[in-house]
């Protein structure tokens, strides 16, 4: 992982991810491979912020002899969805821990006020119980992903990580004023937004390019 200026901002510093996201970004590059390349990144940073789990010893019996290894203790996993775009990361997110239930909160950006209308929200029972993954590709302003935290935590989830594949200094600065205790693992930190709030250079409108709606 790479260092942030931001405490609770992780960044994975890996070859791979770097050169999927700069397919991702080309313009050129089919929704089906789009698709593709969002989940793969999915994957690993998935892997990374699941890095910390609690383990416990169990003993079991291979082939050969018994022996004492190690299984992550007792976490209830879930994860969340921001909708549309962030359903392009939930089968990333599942191929690690496939146990994980899903809920779902549906949000869009005001075109002119740009701030987030929900429009839908169905959560895991006992999320307080739950290590919470909030998925969403991209963290632009910050507001949508801040409206859905306001929800989720409402809801009972104390637990709480946001996986996005694209964020900017703009996004990360409110979520860190609105939820401090969040930690953000995100692919990279682009520069920042444009006079629409869209991330520069960014990948353009990541719902349109995962679901064909341009
Ligand atoms: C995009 C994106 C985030 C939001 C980020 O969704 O997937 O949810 O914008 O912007 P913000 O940080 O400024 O709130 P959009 O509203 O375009 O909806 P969609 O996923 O249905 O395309
Ligand atoms: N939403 C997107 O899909 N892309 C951006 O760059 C900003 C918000």
């Amino acid at each position: 992982m790479k260092k942030t200026k931001w405490g609770n901002v992780f960044l994975p510093n890996h070859s791979y991810i770097e050169h999927k996201l700069s397919m991702m970004r080309d313009k050129d590059t089919p929704k089906k491979i789009f698709k593709e390349l969002i989940e793969e990144v999915s994957i690993m940073l998935t892997y990374e912020a699941t890095k910390d789990f609690p383990m416990q010893d169990i003993n079991i019996q291979t082939p050969l002899m018994n022996t004492t290894c190690r299984i992550i203790r007792g976490r209830k996993p879930a994860v969340i969805p921001i909708l549309r775009a962030g359903l392009g990361m939930v089968e990333g997110v599942l191929k690690i821990i496939p146990q994980a239930k899903v809920g779902h909160i549906g949000l869009y950006r005001k075109p002119d006020t740009l701030e987030p209308v929900e429009y839908y929200s169905k959560y895991p029972t006992h999320l307080e119980e739950r290590e919470v993954f909030v998925v969403d590709p991209m963290l632009a302003t910050g507001g949508s992903v801040s409206y859905a935290l306001n929800s989720i935590k409402k809801a009972g989830a104390e637990k709480i990580k946001f996986l996005c594949i694209i964020s900017c200094p703009e996004g990360i600065e409110r979520l860190q004023n609105d939820h401090p205790d969040i930690r953000i693992y995100t692919a990279s930190i682009d520069e920042r937004l444009n006079d629409h709030a869209y991330i520069l250079p960014g990948l353009g409108d990541a719902g349109d390019r995962l679901f064909g709606t341009l």
